[in-house]
């Protein structure tokens, strides 16, 4: 058999679907939003890797350092045969782990990104020949079906990106995770910590300005999906802390008044001087409610690892017994 395989769950045009959903919903709204995974195209995919070397932004350094550091006791804990890569990305960070798990093993990286997905399973299989990659293309918010790959499982949702869905998204996301796994499997989640307001707010709104780049890539991919009537440049970057429901919140400012329009979904969007768009909610995270979430879930807490400087935590759980 080969190494590499990819499976397609998503319909060829699921993806423009569902970003004229989104865009059409988000834009209604009151107040005006966008979800934050419309970020990575090709550009904002490359913007993102940037801002993981900004020396700002703190967390991918803080989970690869926990990464680095527990990769053994993760492989020796979970025996794990099979590892399944939410949200994979580049999976840059995956070899520390792939590297410490022994014996033949699968690697299951599932992304939105086709491209990503490519890239990454040639890049790896360079280094390690021998691996068997079976791909998904696949949302994971939405039910997933993993291909019968040896067990144990570990199933991986690194970078903290959890933090992007709302409460009630991630209650729902974790229940749909705690479903893929078998009595002997277990979940590896990357969570960045609530910390020092002002640690946070410079993460997301570094001096070199590539965050504000990211953030307006997302009007670049509507200008160019849907044909859009819309200029980034009248936009500013804005990144804020919600110290009630402790997350970050990225927003697009409108510099002046003007119209966003879009025909092809017949949509007129107004803009007041001034009036903003949510576009990101990074959320932070305390060890008792990443504990609690992973309980409402059936899940229980195994292991809690955190960086040096108490950043970033890496946990793990198996499903409640
Ligand atoms: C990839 C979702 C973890 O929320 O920190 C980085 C994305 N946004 N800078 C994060 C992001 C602005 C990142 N995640």
């Amino acid at each position: 058999m080969s190494p590499f395989q990819l499976t397609r769950t998503l319909p060829d045009d699921a993806t423009g679907a569902a970003l004229r959903a989104d865009v059409l919903h988000g834009l209604t709204h009151t107040p005006k939003e966008l979800p934050p995974k419309w970020f990575y195209d090709a550009r904002g995919s490359e913007l993102f890797d940037e801002i993981t070397r900004l020396p700002e932004y703190y967390p991918t350094r803080a989970e690869r350092e926990i990464l680095i550091e527990r990769a053994s006791e993760i492989a020796t804990a979970t025996g794990a045969r099979t590892l399944v890569e939410l949200g994979s990305g580049s999976s840059e960070k995956t070899r520390h782990l792939l590297a410490a798990l022994s014996g033949p093993v699968a690697y299951v990286p599932v992304d939105v990104s086709e491209s990503a997905l490519r890239g990454a399973a040639t890049s790896l299989l360079a280094w390690r020949p021998e691996l068997q990659v079976h791909a998904l293309v696949a949302d994971f918010t939405r039910g997933l079906a993993l291909p019968g790959t040896p067990g144990p499982r570990l199933v991986a949702f690194l970078g903290g990106t959890i933090g992007n869905l709302l409460p009630a998204e991630r209650a729902l996301f974790l229940r749909s995770v705690r479903e893929l796994l078998g009595p002997d499997d277990a979940l590896l989640l990357g969570t960045d910590l609530v910390k020092d307001e002002e640690v946070l707010v410079r993460a997301y709104d570094d001096t070199a300005g590539v965050t504000a780049e990211f953030n307006r890539n997302v009007l670049r991919v509507i200008a160019r999906e849907l044909d859009a009537d819309v200029d980034p440049e009248d936009f500013a970057h804005v990144a804020l802390w919600d110290r009630e429901r402790e997350w970050i919140e990225m927003r697009l400012r409108a510099r002046s008044a003007l119209t966003v329009k879009i025909p092809e979904l017949n949509l007129v969007v107004p803009f007041e001087e001034g009036e903003e768009v949510r576009t990101e909610v990074s959320a932070k995270f305390r060890r008792e409610g990443v504990r609690a979430e992973l309980a409402d879930a059936g899940l229980t807490l195994a292991e809690w690892w955190t960086d040096r400087a108490g950043a970033f935590a890496l946990s793990l759980a198996r499903p409640t017994a």
